[in-house]
């Protein structure tokens, strides 16, 4: 790399608490010239970390990979800012189409592209209640924004029929106020009503919530936008322990013969 080559790191903030962000993301941050990112999640850097602030809004997602690419190619540090891991519905994804792009993706070519990992909001809500993602679990986005709405559902119950913990991200929207109960209507034909279901909204942010009910009862639990969703498998279980603490785990061996 020369002393003008431009360097590009996405990272992954985790949840919430300045404590799950790791010492790599913060070093990539104090490195930055320029931070690009929706505004809620640049409010979370640390005040402490320097450089450009690039806010923009949450749906501006390509215009904002691409004018942070550019300042890159100008042989600027930039740090691209995602909440929990990059990964996972965010950034990362949004600079890699850019860079697949045959259209503008030569006026990147000199630029490095890194991706640093963070706490994905599904670990940090497992982490509060147990080990519910113990065994074989998967990650479904519930928004229609990106992909249809049939293939959501076609998802939820392949996911429900064989068995996985599903993890739901982007449950509810103002625009999407039913969706979150069908997905539950649809998991409800696969598993017993008596399926521990986790609601974590806010985890590791001020006002956090956890709430762990049965299937039967999801469709009552309070889902907003900064909520992620744990539907347990037919073996996830909830202990109460003798101080009255509740414990939701998934065993990590499975029956044989099911
Ligand atoms: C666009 S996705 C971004 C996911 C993020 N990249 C991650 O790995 O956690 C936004 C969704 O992530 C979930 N989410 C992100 N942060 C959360 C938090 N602190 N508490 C609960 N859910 C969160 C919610 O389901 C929200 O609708």
């Amino acid at each position: 790399m020369t002393e003008h080559d431009g360097r590009l790191t996405v990272v992954g903030l985790g949840p919430g608490d300045a404590a799950t962000c790791t010492p790599a993301v913060l070093d990539a941050l104090g490195a930055a010239t320029d931070l690009v990112g929706y505004g809620p999640y640049l409010d979370q850097v640390p005040a402490s970390v320097g450089g450009t602030r690039h806010p923009s809004d949450n749906r501006e997602e390509a215009a904002r990979a691409r004018a942070a690419l550019d300042l890159a190619a100008e042989g600027r540090q930039v740090a691209v800012v995602s909440s929990g891991d990059p990964g996972v519905f965010a950034m990362a994804s949004a600079i890699c189409e850019q860079l697949d792009d045959p259209a503008v993706r030569d006026r990147w070519a000199d630029v490095d592209v890194d991706v640093l990992p963070g706490v994905t909001a599904a670990q940090a809500a497992a982490a509060r209640v147990g080990a519910p993602l113990g065994h074989d679990f998967c990650v479904v986005s519930l928004s229609d924004n990106l992909k249809p709405w049939a293939v959501v559902e076609q998802r939820v119950v392949a996911a429900a029929a064989a068995d996985f913990v599903i993890a739901l991200y982007n449950p509810w929207s103002r625009r999407r106020p039913w969706q979150f109960g069908r997905a539950m209507e649809l998991v409800g034909e696969h598993r017993a009503p008596t399926t521990p279901v986790i609601a974590a909204t806010d985890v590791g942010r001020p006002g956090e919530s956890v709430d762990v009910v049965e299937l039967k009862d999801a469709t009552a639990l309070d889902v907003g936008m900064r909520t992620v969703v744990l539907v347990g498998s037919s073996t996830t279980r909830v202990v109460e322990r003798a101080d009255g603490r509740t414990v939701v785990y998934t065993p990590r061996h499975y029956p044989a013969g099911t």
